[in-house]
């Protein structure tokens, strides 16, 4: 942070605007702190931000006050979790109802995102409360001078106006009454509202500007600081106005006013935080500020709001962010976009200042790497997505003029299509005079509705499936974080439980969550589902077990609860698990390098089948013929691993699916894609006819690593069939592949110990041992052999144990140790032996079990046969049957006794 000076009320020139205490606080970070704690103090329960790009909310197309995630509260239709609440809210105003962009830039006091202090009463307290803690943590905590506070009020709410003097004893001259809009809040055109009173700071008479409600009263010299509203109304949408069930506050302090005050300066782009961005930006651009203020150059301010440096990370991925950013800020946009596409290395100011705000905001962790490779895929997806719905929005407006109106039906398509929402195209249109048809939108909306409902209808599945599809109709989809982060926060809009819907999931109970944006990656594509946790700081923990997906992107959080209560509406924030996300990772990314490998060891007709990813191995099914063999295996797994080593970058490009496939995408035959597709490519082809490309581009869905390398190395751990024409092969990588080498190392080591060898003789060894036995076992067949046929009592010719009966000689023998099969053997051989007789033997074997031969001369076989006399032995033996042919046959017995 070489260029960026020291926070102003950290230095001796300390101005005289502010006249901070040692205690008071004065840098950014410090007052967001001191704010909540003093409101923690005060029974107010602090709430991480919500996301920035609220869901579900058509009339919004980003946060744009701290009172937002509550406005159902105070329309009575959500239950506060508590009466009291404290907040710092990420918020934009840059469009719609609360519009600063253009203002951004030439003043020194607003931005296109900043931070709202506020706190908030759910019918607790009111105006007097209200305004007591708002003085009290401004004068005492913050120790401002009580003379350079100005008050307005509405310009008949003559209670506030008394209760400013009976509790902070500020004069009359200083109360201002103002009627209008400035004094009156209201969100947007419909929703919660009601008078207003604000607290402006005097920044001294050196200031051109006047009080407010004076002519000059957008000067810089007084500054509205903190609004408090005293929330009492609920306006319609049919224009009629009703009270709030209950009288509410909403309180509003810009972080980034209140720290210019207190570290002495009257401009915002002055303060601590900003002077980080401002260095980062000119180190960056080569442009320096013109002027005595940091933000004096035109185009600074935009390049260091924080909005185009925060969305990426802090609430939304890059491509919903582009589409949402302010169209007529483009250009800043796309400076900061070309910023980031010289890589984090390039950016050791800025990127350090982008993620400490974007880990202190939304504790998101933005990968350094998904960054790096969205920036680096060619097609910057902020620019071109932005670019791709302006030129949709100019398509649209086509042939229209001033005073004319934009179909309802085509801003819907706008939105359905580009994402642009409403307010976002009407924005757009303002400035041409064109006006855009809001009950069209809403009816087109509508039908699509139907529509989706009743091809629900027909797809056949099951009832128990109802749910799913209320829900996804109610919610809409699950906006998927996961690409850019594995922590987000988000809220929960949904909680289910028995299959019914509940409001709150308590201690020990099982249930699925929903929310309106997450990191986890939900089942799909042969991945499976990340596991993590869900909660609210230290109170609240809800263990996610598994994440599925219906209806296309309906993302279902499945678990239990471990602390706590989880309640429909709040804001949790959601945390991958990273050890396991990793591996998963990695396998799936190891899959398809696999994949192209095997096309090329085995031949193009290798197509995928089915795939299994989980952090632990990988398996992967494929259109093949025959078994592979070893040399096939190994080639594979070089190639592989060549294309790991390589350490390429994995790159993500969004794209049609006609452009993909004549990329030479690899697709899943038979698949529907929709309009978009997401190509995910990876190493640097060698030496094949695609030299230079990319390795392996495939159409994928799935989380990948950054670069090859993070795959370590992959195994083949098995090949099989899985059906005819499908092979099977099983893998794995990293830490699993090491795991399952340093095994078979260790069995090595075994196996070399017991031979009394070093490793590396050990094969030679075994080739050895193996050859020496199988010459032991033959001798010993054979000693065996002749053993058998020796007479009995020892010594002599075989011959000498025939008996003759009549004219037919006969050797009947009963042999120990010999195995039934060599029992045939012995007895042809004693046949030869006797040139003309009957031989029987009976052979017991080590375990005890007999078998018998009988065998029977061809020149006998008219008379005797084998097969008869065979089965009388067997008889005899105990044992039943026995077959073959005349001159030999061969029975078994359980017992061992001799047949004659
Ligand atoms: N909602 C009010 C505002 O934004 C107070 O928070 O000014």
């Amino acid at each position: 942070m070489n260029a960026a000076k020291p926070p102003r009320g950290t230095s001796s020139k300390q101005k005289s605007g502010a006249a901070a205490s040692h205690a008071a606080p004065t840098r950014t970070n410090d007052l967001r702190t001191a704010f909540l704690d003093f409101f923690a103090r005060n029974d107010h329960v602090v709430v991480p931000s919500a996301p920035l790009v609220p869901r579900h909310d058509p009339t919004l197309m980003f946060t744009n006050a701290g009172m937002v995630p509550f406005k159902n509260v105070f329309t009575g239709q959500e239950k506060a979790r508590a009466l009291r609440a404290a907040s710092s809210q990420k918020c934009v105003r840059a469009g719609g109802k609360h519009n600063d962009l253009d203002n951004v830039g030439y003043t020194a006091r607003h931005h296109t995102f900043f931070e709202m202090l506020g706190n908030f009463s759910f019918g607790d307290y009111f105006k007097e409360r209200a305004i007591a803690l708002a003085w009290e943590l401004l004068t005492k905590d913050l120790a401002l001078p009580k003379e350079k506070l100005l008050i307005t009020v509405y310009a008949d709410d003559d209670e506030a106006a008394r209760l400013w003097k009976k509790i902070a004893g500020v004069p009359d001259d200083k109360i201002l009454r103002i009627a209008g809009s400035d004094n009156f809040w209201s969100m947007g055109d419909t929703g919660p509202c009601g008078p207003c009173s604000e607290i402006f700071y005097d920044h001294g008479a050196h200031l051109p500007g006047g009080p407010p409600g004076s002519p000059d009263q957008d000067g810089d010299r007084f500054v509205e600081i903190w609004n408090l509203v005293f929330m009492q109304y609920e306006q319609r949408e049919d224009g009629t106005r009703v009270d709030l069930p209950r009288p509410s506050i909403d309180t509003g302090m810009g972080l980034e006013r209140i720290a210019a005050v207190m570290q002495g300066t009257h401009d915002n782009y002055d303060i601590d935080l900003f002077r980080t961005l401002i260095a980062a930006s000119v180190e960056l651009t080569g442009v320096r500020a013109e002027g005595d203020t940091p933000r004096a150059t035109a185009s600074s301010p935009i390049i260091c709001a924080r909005l185009p440096s925060l969305l990426p990370t802090a609430c939304c991925p890059p491509t919903k962010a582009a589409v949402r950013a302010p169209p007529h800020h483009a250009p800043g946009h796309a400076a900061c976009a070309s910023a980031r596409r010289q890589g984090p290395a390039a950016l050791p100011a800025g990127a350090d200042a982008h993620r400490r705000d974007g880990a202190r905001l939304s504790r998101a962790r933005a990968r350094r790497g998904s960054d790096r490779g969205d920036a680096e895929a060619g097609g910057d997806p902020l620019s071109r997505d932005l670019g791709t719905g302006l030129a949709a929005v100019d398509e649209a407006v086509e042939g229209l003029s001033s005073g004319d109106t934009l179909p309802g039906e085509v801003a819907f398509k706008l939105y359905d299509t580009f994402g642009f929402p409403y307010d976002l195209t009407e924005d757009a249109l303002k400035a041409k005079g064109i006006a855009v048809d809001a009950a069209g939108f809403r009816a087109a909306m509508e039908r699509q509705r139907a529509e989706a409902r009743k091809s629900w209808a027909g797809s056949g599945e099951a009832a128990t499936e109802t749910l799913w599809f209320e829900l996804k109709e109610d919610l809409g989809a699950t906006e998927f974080l996961g690409y850019e982060t594995e922590t987000a926060s988000g809220e929960i809009v949904a909680l289910v439980k028995d299959g019914k819907r509940v409001e709150k999931l308590e201690k020990g109970e099982r249930g699925i969550v929903i929310v309106n944006q997450t990191p986890f990656y939900a089942e799909s594509g042969g991945q499976v589902g990340d596991r993590g946790t869900l909660g609210m700081g230290t109170d609240v923990s809800f263990r996610v077990e598994d994440t599925q997906k219906k209806l296309h992107g309906l993302f279902l959080h499945e678990g239990v609860v471990e602390k706590g209560t989880l309640l429909r509406g709040e804001t949790v924030m959601l945390t991958v698990d990273h050890a396991r996300r990793s591996t998963t990772r990695a396998h799936h990314s190891a899959t398809h390098l696999l994949h192209e490998a095997l096309r090329q060891v085995l031949g193009q007709h290798v197509a995928q089948k089915g795939s299994l990813v989980e952090p632990g191995r990988l398996r992967f099914d494929f259109s093949h013929q025959k078994p592979m063999s070893q040399d096939e295996i190994a080639a594979v797994e070089d190639l592989a691993n060549a294309m790991i080593l390589q350490n390429a970058p994995v790159e993500t490009h969004l794209m049609t699916p006609d452009a993909a496939i004549e990329q030479g995408a690899l697709a899943l035959f038979g698949e529907k894609y929709g309009d978009e597709v997401r190509v995910v490519s990876m190493g640097i082809a060698p030496d094949s006819p695609k030299a230079g490309h990319a390795y392996s581009i495939e159409l994928c869905g799935g989380t990948h690593v950054t670069r090859t390398g993070e795959i370590g190395l992959l195994k083949i751990v098995g090949e099989s069939a899985v059906a005819a024409g499908v092979r099977r092969v099983e893998a794995l990588t990293g830490g699993a592949a090491r795991g399952f080498l340093a095994g078979q190392d260790a069995r090595v080591r075994q196996a070399a110990e017991i031979l009394k060898v070093s490793p590396d003789e050990m094969i030679e060894r075994l080739a050895a041992v193996v050859e020496e036995r199988r010459k032991l076992e033959r001798q010993l067949a054979e000693a065996k052999r002749a053993l058998a046929l020796r007479p009995e009592g020892g010594g002599g010719e075989a011959a000498s144990a025939v008996r003759e009966l009549g004219r037919v000689k006969l050797l009947a023998r009963t042999v120990h140790g010999v195995q039934p099969k060599d029992l045939r053997g012995l007895v042809d051989e004693a046949k030869q032996q006797l040139g003309s007789g009957i031989v029987a033997v009976v052979g017991v074997s080590e375990e005890g079990k007999a078998g018998l031969v009988v065998g029977v001369t061809d020149d006998l076989t008219g008379d005797y046969s084998a097969v008869d006399l065979v089965r009388v032995g067997a008889r005899r033996l105990g044992g039943k049957g026995g077959g073959g042919r005349p001159d030999l046959a061969q029975a078994g017995g359980p017992t061992a006794r001799a047949p004659c």
